[in-house]
């Protein structure tokens, strides 16, 4: 992740908390060593090594980010080796009849469909949802919601492997307890590849979240407000994050990227700057929108790309799809500015991610937003702590009054 910036700020709640940040969680690594960084208005930082499984010249540890987002100190590595270690022990709390009822599910209902199923039925195993049965005093509530908290990311991977095992392959699921939480989920989804662990601890860290403001996590926290337990607060967000215009992007535009490949061999041309300019105009005078560029806040290349672009630069960088999506990103932006109808016209987190997965035979892109919800239990989640730790309230949308409407149409004609 050398030089790359990602925005990761649904924790906003707990930064006012400790008045670190007031815009922005910056994950920064710098040469060779992956660092966090904290950025608040002050542009005052704060440096997180994190501890991957190659020394010093690897992707990040996820168990680093959670720890952070938890306490929002910077964990040392007996700390990450402790929190690891906590994780798998917490494995074993995924209650027994969420794999049977996984396994029961056709295999043709979406794995998004079937992880949001999984995670509702381990509720179960809810430690908040028994104290509060139990009349807990609310200055209690975060203590249980944090229980849960852990232990659905100590048994979501599990779920999820179980749904990819089952849909594609022979439903065995193997655990390797001596890696990290990464490597581990790797193993349980049937790779052995340690340059594809490192993929995933990149793709586990940068889609935790950014900004808090999307719907997922939104989501998670809206749910959550109802005191609803963490395990149906985040399927929620599961579900949230199921949507094309959500998480399930991803597969839409490594799609995308294939139809063009094909269409560009089918008519024996060649990918490049002048042909891609070419299919790019005729996409937008198609009105057609170009997949992957554009975000809903974002200004300016997502981060999450930048990070993913240098892992292709580093791992695969003669690999036909991810030349492909180079080259898009060399033409892309200029076009789009030319165009003028978009606010943003650069690559979000969604350009890059199929195009890597699909270079070590992931190809099942059905499946992806699994991943991506794997990752996003986290931001979503360690929001849920602090909102349960600060005591936020239920939300609730405001209500207005027809005539306040007829005064709203007429003021915005
Ligand atoms: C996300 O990470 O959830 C996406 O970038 C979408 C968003 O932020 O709205």
């Amino acid at each position: 992740m050398n030089d790359a910036v990602i925005y990761c700020t649904s924790i906003i709640s707990s930064y006012h908390v400790f008045s670190i940040l007031t815009s922005s969680l910056l994950i920064h690594s710098l040469n060779k060593n992956f660092h966090i960084q904290i950025t608040n208005q002050l542009n005052t930082p704060q440096v997180l090594p994190t501890y991957s499984g190659k020394a010093g010249d690897g992707e990040p540890l996820l168990e680093s980010l959670i720890w952070l987002l938890l306490t929002s100190e910077v964990p040392t590595k007996e700390q990450v080796d402790t929190l690891t270690a906590e994780l798998h022990q917490r494995a074993s709390k995924l209650p027994s009849h969420v794999i049977p009822l996984i396994n029961s599910l056709p295999k043709d209902m979406h794995p998004m469909t079937q992880f949001s199923i999984g995670l509702n039925a381990a509720q179960t195993g809810s430690e908040f949802a028994k104290a509060y049965a139990n009349g807990v005093p609310k200055n209690e509530y975060h203590k249980y919601a944090l229980e849960d908290i852990l232990n659905v990311f100590a048994i979501i991977p599990e779920i999820a492997a179980q749904i990819y095992r089952n849909v594609y392959f022979d439903g065995v699921v193997t655990k390797d307890q001596s890696l990290d939480y990464s490597g581990n989920f790797c193993r349980m989804l049937g790779y052995d590849d340690p340059s594809f662990d490192e993929l995933m601890r990149l793709y586990l860290c940068i889609h935790t979240d950014h900004e808090g403001g999307n719907a997922s996590a939104h989501t998670t926290h809206l749910v959550g407000s109802t005191l609803s337990d963490p395990y149906l607060s985040y399927a929620a967000g599961l579900n949230a994050l199921a949507g094309p215009l959500h998480g399930l992007a991803n597969q839409e535009v490594l799609r995308w990227i294939q139809a063009l490949q094909a269409k560009f061999e089918a008519e024996g041309k060649e990918v490049n700057a002048e042909t891609i300019t070419e299919f790019a105009w005729e996409t937008l005078n198609a009105k057609k929108v170009i997949p992957g560029y554009g975000h809903a806040v974002l200004r300016k290349t997502d981060p999450r790309y930048s990070c993913q672009r240098e892992f292709g630069l580093k791992h695969m960088p003669d690999d036909p799809l991810f030349k492909i999506v180079e080259t898009i990103y060399s033409v892309m932006p200029g076009i789009l500015t030319e165009h003028g109808k978009v606010a943003n016209p650069y690559p979000n987190v969604d350009s890059h991610s199929g195009v890597l997965l699909w270079h070590y035979g992931f190809t099942q892109y059905q499946y992806y937003t699994v991943l991506f919800g794997v990752s996003r239990a986290v931001g979503g989640l360690c929001q849920l702590y602090w909102d349960r730790a600060l005591g936020l309230p239920l939300e609730r949308p405001k209500s207005h009054t027809p005539e306040w409407l007829e005064t709203f149409a007429k003021n915005n004609p």
